[in-house]
């Protein structure tokens, strides 16, 4: 899979001609509402009373939704049923991270038999060695890792190696990317047009309250723009710890840019000195030696989550042995890593019967399953002012007709449609993002993806 194939158009015509697209949807949004309440009463009544003790009454921003999230009873392979009794397909997999789907019976009975034994201990057990041994034998990067608890900790870990390693303190990340709740990356993840300045040089806008300042700290560049991140390594170098990228840019519309700038990254950072980090926590779903393996470039440090973990809480940082070397607990001026549950012998256990399962069969069969969605979904959306991207699993119906390619391009798109769209779909029984995204696991059966794609076709096309 190259740069160019993972990311597929269907392109339309004028802004004015758009806009006559997307209103008649807008403007049924009460309605739409409504219908949503009425489907879930239950869910309603739970979010009401969840409201008395979580602020706003959520307790993680990524699942909020308008009214409310649905609640859960259960879910079985890629099939999930509701507070209010309804059956809904997934087609998000809790953020991407159930790749053999739901309540598997191997994962099941590997973490049953570990529950029995005791869920942690004040100590190693080798089921963290067997997790790590298959990852680092899998990712061209990783010599040595280390676990955490999420991939936000796993982005924290990463950048402080990097400072540690390198002695610097600047950091790059690029606009519009997502790499968790660490204070030096909640920068420019979704700024607004108002502040976000020069295409070129983006300012760097804080994407949340609370955090100490960039200065220094952080700078922000355009994604994919190979001649602007050279400009700026050629400003910056010398001060520069570290690169951090996704290598497929979820918040971009799961967009890949071409080889070039990834191996421009890694020659900049062998220039400068620099550590190249791979933000895999979602991208390593993309193949059985993550994105890394489908970019063609090694990365230094590669930060993991999601299916690592088989439905449990896990992140790691993977990479070099002379980088992760910074953290051995024996180094002089050493990179502390504590964490009551790191290595987890629960989430080692499910990390290993998901990841054991996701054989280099079942990532051809995940991916085929994707690039047939993509495929379909493009004839559903020919002559519309829809564009649809995603690789590998994954894929994303994007409200505009520009070609999506960073952050300036993807925020053509109508959110507001995405949306409601996405709570239709919901009624419907099929779960997407609020933004469209979507994935399939091993669980997807072909009349998931029938029942899917003929409840979006009758929503666009109606
Ligand atoms: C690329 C990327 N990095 C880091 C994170 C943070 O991971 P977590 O939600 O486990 O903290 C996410 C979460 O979606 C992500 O997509």
């Amino acid at each position: 899979m190259s740069g160019k194939d993972t990311s597929m158009t269907a392109s339309f015509t004028t802004p004015a001609l758009a806009n006559d697209f997307f209103a008649p949807l807008k403007a049924r949004a009460d309605e739409i509402e409504r219908r949503y309440r009425q489907a879930t009463p239950v869910s309603q009544a739970l979010f009401e009373r969840g409201g008395k003790v979580f602020p706003g009454g959520f307790t993680r921003d990524a699942i909020v939704r308008s009214p409310y999230a649905p609640f859960f009873a259960r879910g079985k392979g890629a099939e999930l049923i509701d507070r209010d009794g309804r059956r809904i397909v997934d087609f998000w997999f809790n953020a991407t991270s159930l790749p053999i789907g739901h309540a598997d019976d191997r994962v099941v009975t590997a973490v049953s038999e570990q529950l029995g034994l005791g869920s942690a201990f004040f100590g190693m057990t080798e089921r963290e060695i067997e997790l790590a041994e298959l990852l680092t034998a899998r990712l061209p990067s990783a010599e040595r890792i280390r676990f955490a608890n999420s991939g936000s900790e796993a982005v924290m870990m990463a950048l402080r190696i990097a400072r540690g390693f390198t002695g610097r303190n600047l950091l790059i990340k690029f606009e519009g990317a997502y790499h968790g709740t660490y204070d030096d990356v909640q920068w420019s993840v979704g700024p607004s047009p108002k502040l976000f300045g020069d295409a070129r040089r983006p300012t760097p806008v804080p994407d949340t309250a609370g955090l100490p300042g960039g200065d220094g700290r952080v700078l922000v560049l355009p994604y994919g723009h190979t001649e602007l991140l050279e400009e700026a390594m050629a400003m910056h170098g010398g001060k520069v710890a570290c690169i951090i990228v996704e290598p497929m840019c979820n918040r971009i519309g799961l967009v890949i840019p071409p080889p070039e700038f990834f191996q421009a990254a890694r020659r900049l950072c062998d220039t400068h000195g620099a550590v190249l980090i791979f933000d895999e926590v979602i991208a390593f779903r993309l193949g059985y030696r993550g994105a890394q393996g489908v970019v063609g470039v090694t990365p230094d440090m590669t930060t993991l989550g999601k299916i690592i973990g088989g439905g449990f809480p896990v992140g790691g940082v993977a990479g070099r042995a002379d980088i992760l070397a910074v953290s051995d607990p024996h180094a002089k001026n050493r990179v502390a890593h504590a964490g009551t549950f790191n290595a987890n012998p629960v989430t080692a256990a499910a990390g290993l019967a998901t990841m054991t399962a996701l054989d280099e069969a079942a990532f051809e069969r995940i991916n085929t399953l994707g690039a047939e969605v993509r495929r379909r979904l493009v004839e559903i959306v020919k002559g519309l002012p829809l564009t649809v991207t995603g690789a590998g699993s994954l894929f994303k119906i994007n409200a505009t007709a520009e070609p999506v390619t960073d952050y300036r391009s993807a925020i053509t798109a109508d959110a507001a449609w995405e949306k409601l769209v996405s709570q239709l779909l919901l009624i419907d029984g099929f779960m997407l993002t609020p933004t469209l995204h979507g994935c399939v696991s091993t669980a997807t059966r072909p009349e998931h993806v029938d029942g899917l794609l003929a409840a979006i076709a009758a929503i666009v096309r109606s």
